[in-house]
């Protein structure tokens, strides 16, 4: 997978991307990641903002910087390409958009600054709108990372075990059963016992009924959802 990431701060996401499992995924070569910097393409450098019409508060970020980027990847690269806009405005981002977006070849993310976009943007450009939540960030820098984490670790081969997000928090609507490692007791506190029985049907039974427990208990709305 190929994800173009189109940001006035480029430096924000080298962390990110250049450890643990977005790292790896890169050294495996099974995501590509490319950086680009909206103000290089402003016809004008120094401006990429300015202030709204019909007056209000804050810089809202002109269109044409962020046309040119698009154009200027779409010109050297296939067209066919999920242009995803970050803005609490958007869908909210869920694991199974994270799915469906693992399965593309190529994601190009927009990230917003200011106040948020020219409505142009939104209109002229194909784009799928995400907010990763009912908060407003001071960019689309933050959730950006957070898609690209999200999606990048569902792509096959990424993670170690084939199966490791099989049975994770929401791949079956669900949040995940409590785990445990060693030691059998620490400060008192057992592991249950169950889980050394080595009984695998047992185990399993145990995962998903702890499974459904925790759900209930703390996000009763996932369930009614299935
Ligand atoms: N930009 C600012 N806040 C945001 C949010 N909650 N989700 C996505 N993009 C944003």
């Amino acid at each position: 997978m190929r994800i173009d990431i189109l940001t006035l701060f480029p430096e924000m996401f080298e962390n990110v991307l250049g450890h643990s499992i977005l790292k790896i995924a890169r050294e495996k070569a099974l995501v590509q990641y490319k950086l680009f910097n909206i103000r290089e393409y402003a016809e004008n450098r120094r401006c990429v903002d300015d202030r709204p019409y019909g007056g209000g508060p804050g810089m809202v970020m002109k269109p044409e910087p962020i046309f040119n980027t698009v154009e200027a990847i779409e010109r050297e690269t296939d067209a066919r390409c999920k242009k995803i806009l970050l803005t609490p405005q958007g869908d909210r981002f869920s694991q199974s958009i994270a799915r469906e977006l693992a399965k593309e070849a190529h994601l190009m993310l927009i990230c917003g600054h200011y106040e948020g976009f020219d409505d142009r943007v939104r209109t002229g450009l194909d784009a799928m709108e995400l907010s990763i939540g009912d908060y407003v960030l001071s960019g689309g820098e933050i959730p950006a990372m957070v898609v690209v984490d999200a999606v990048v670790r569902l792509i096959p081969g990424v993670l170690g075990a084939p199966d490791s997000t099989d049975n994770e928090s929401f791949s079956e609507g669900m949040l995940e059963y409590p785990q445990y490692t060693r030691p059998a007791e620490y400060r008192g506190m057992q592991v249950p016992p169950v889980l050394m029985s080595g009984n695998h049907q047992k185990i399993k039974e145990w995962q998903k009924t702890r499974a459904v427990e925790r759900t209930s208990e703390r996000r009763p709305d996932l369930l009614n959802k299935t």
